[in-house]
């Protein structure tokens, strides 16, 4: 695991519409380029701020997070019905050998990223299928998100991923994030 994970206790602070600047809808949806029969992971997907607007565009959507206590903020607040609620920790997700055509996670790498994390994405995600990465970048000025030290930049998302087998379709560093979308 990476570095802390995100508070319980501040869940409500992840429904802020706000969040809308740092990832929309549309950019998510673009780098992930869903289809209707897809199978896709979100992982760490907290109370399903992001989780949500995937889920009408896939079969199924599994919404990973290790913390039991997110599924029910979700749960609370109401999930797609083809939102399927999974607790465990990245590094050891209970699904098939590539059964996902895609996994994506929002603001969330740093609290995950590790050599095994990666490595068993790349055992769930069939071959030619995404992975998608918005987080917080190392280079941001720290207004929002978490502290500086605990934040990657662009490159170290590249090369970890690549790493683990993945190839690198597009990366871009923003004002406060960046975006990294590769395939296995
Ligand atoms: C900062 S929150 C972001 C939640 C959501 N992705 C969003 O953008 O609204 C990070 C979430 O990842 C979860 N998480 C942290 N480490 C994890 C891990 N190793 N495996 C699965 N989930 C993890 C936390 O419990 C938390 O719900």
């Amino acid at each position: 695991m990476g570095f802390h994970t995100f508070d319980v206790e501040r869940a409500e602070a992840l429904e802020d519409a706000g969040r809308y600047r740092f990832c929309s809808r549309e950019e998510l949806l673009g780098a992930i380029d869903p289809s209707a029969d897809d199978v896709v992971a979100d992982v760490g997907s907290g109370t399903g701020f992001y989780t949500d607007e995937v889920a009408p565009f896939v079969e199924r959507m599994y919404a990973v997070d290790v913390q039991p206590e997110m599924h029910e903020h979700y749960r609370e607040k109401g999930a797609p019905e083809n939102v399927e609620f999974v607790t465990a920790g990245a590094t050891s997700l209970p699904l098939s050998d590539d059964e996902l055509d895609a996994a994506f996670s929002t603001m969330t790498y740093h609290e995950f990223a590790d050599d095994a994390a990666l490595e068993e994405l790349a055992r769930v995600v069939r071959p030619g299928g995404r992975v998608v990465t918005l987080d917080w970048s190392r280079s941001g000025t720290g207004d929002d998100g978490p502290p500086m030290d605990e934040r990657f930049a662009l490159g170290d998302a590249v090369d970890a991923f690549e790493s683990a087998g993945f190839t690198t379709v597009r990366g871009e560093t923003r004002k406060e994030t960046f975006v990294h979308v590769c395939t296995r």
